[in-house]
């Protein structure tokens, strides 16, 4: 058998990681720019994470949600210090995707209301819902096309307002910055008429906060910096770094019944571990004043480079703007400088580094990243 092919993918096997750094199979180091979309939040192969992992390991790894599973409680209330969010309640489950279909079927079961508003240039996830909420038709197939999706421009407040009117409303689905749509982060005020509009018409507000929460902005949820709550949250990737685990936390005004929302795997014992682990590092180690102190010194950095036409985003969830011609960069970021950063269309780079990210790795990446704008500049003999 085969892999069924739909990565494009970079020739390089890692097969070794230690905090923001990884190698592949023949020992090279890269700096780990990307942290595997998003995901590594405290670093490869972390010792606290690796303990707690080997630990749970070593007494249960997986027992159903037909039985107590404490580490769950544990988990929810440490969640709930750490985001500020403590009278929420938590759903466990495993990815991105399922954490916002689960969000977009509560709050329709809330207020048994259809419609769903999303933005352009959204991403939300792949599976029926969340990708009928996201805007790119090539990853839509017939059968997740649905009238109950309205698209709105993004930060488009007059907009926002006539689509509430026209249609009956069961929620909106935000990002707080939009990662895939090119790191677009989302205004204060846009935040804020989401949530008056969501009080005056009796909606839900979700915010995805799978890409651009759990602290990577220096806030633990990135749309905190409006000053407002949403309704449900939707979280995965640095969740478990690396350990697959996603959830929701869920506003007190939505009541939960038996049957509601359900799941084998979601919050599996060793889900909990790996979940408990991360926040254990960022409450300890202040991850997130790291994160905003390293990527306001990377944010200021890359806005001197005179080739750059954009630096947008916040704490460490950044995207550098790049003329066309300026094509090849991440490219040679990885093979001549041994750098992963993501990318995003047409000429994005993003960071989405590891919450502990060092001022010296930084410094490297400013370096590696000044010779390679250098480098693009010279014709070529
Ligand atoms: C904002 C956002 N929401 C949802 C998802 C989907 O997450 P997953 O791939 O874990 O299903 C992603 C993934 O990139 C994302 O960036």
């Amino acid at each position: 058998m085969k892999l069924f092919d739909v990565y494009p993918i970079n020739p390089i096997n890692i097969v070794k990681g230690v905090g923001s750094l990884v190698y592949d199979d023949k020992g090279t180091e890269y700096l780990d720019l990307y942290g595997g979309h998003a995901v590594i939040s405290i670093g490869h192969t972390n010792p606290r994470y690796v303990k707690r992992l080997e630990n749970q390991l070593h007494q249960i790894g997986f027992y159903s949600n037909s039985i107590e599973i404490p580490l769950q409680k544990e988990l929810a209330e440490k969640l709930g210090k750490v985001s500020g969010k403590e009278d929420y309640q938590l759903f466990l489950c495993n990815s991105g995707a399922e954490a916002n279909e689960n969000a977009l079927k509560l709050a329709s079961f809330y207020n048994g209301k259809k419609k769903v508003i999303a933005f352009r240039n959204s991403f939300h996830g792949r599976t029926s819902l969340a990708v009928a909420v996201t805007d790119n038709p090539k990853i839509v197939a017939p059968v997740n096309e649905t009238d109950n999706v309205i698209f709105v421009p993004w930060q488009d407040e007059v907009a926002l307002e006539q689509a509430f009117a026209a249609n009956e409303v069961s929620s909106v689905i935000v990002e707080g910055i939009q990662g895939v749509g090119g790191i677009q982060v989302a205004s204060p005020s846009f935040l804020q008429k989401i949530r008056a509009l969501c009080d005056q018409y009796n909606a839900v507000f979700i915010a995805d906060s799978v890409q651009c929460g759990y602290g990577r902005t220096g806030k633990f949820f990135s749309h905190d910096f409006a000053g407002v709550n949403a309704d449900i949250y939707s979280m995965a990737k640095g969740m478990g770094n690396g350990f697959p685990v996603g959830g929701i936390i869920i506003s007190p005004k939505i009541q939960p019944a038996y049957g509601m929302l359900g799941t084998t795997f979601g919050g599996n014992h060793l889900a909990c571990a790996a979940g408990l682990a991360v926040l254990e590092e960022i409450e300890q180690n202040n991850l997130m004043q790291n994160a905003a102190e390293v990527g306001e010194y990377l944010i200021t950095e890359l806005r001197k480079f005179p080739q750059v036409k954009e630096v947008r985003g916040r704490g460490l969830m950044i995207g550098i703007d790049l003329p066309a011609e300026f094509s090849n960069v991440r490219k040679d970021l990885l093979f001549k400088h041994h750098i992963f950063t993501g990318e995003a269309k047409p000429n994005v780079i993003r960071l989405l580094p590891a919450l502990n990210l060092t001022k010296a790795h930084a410094d490297k990446f400013l370096k590696a990243f000044t010779t390679v704008l250098n480098q693009q500049l010279v014709p070529s003999l």
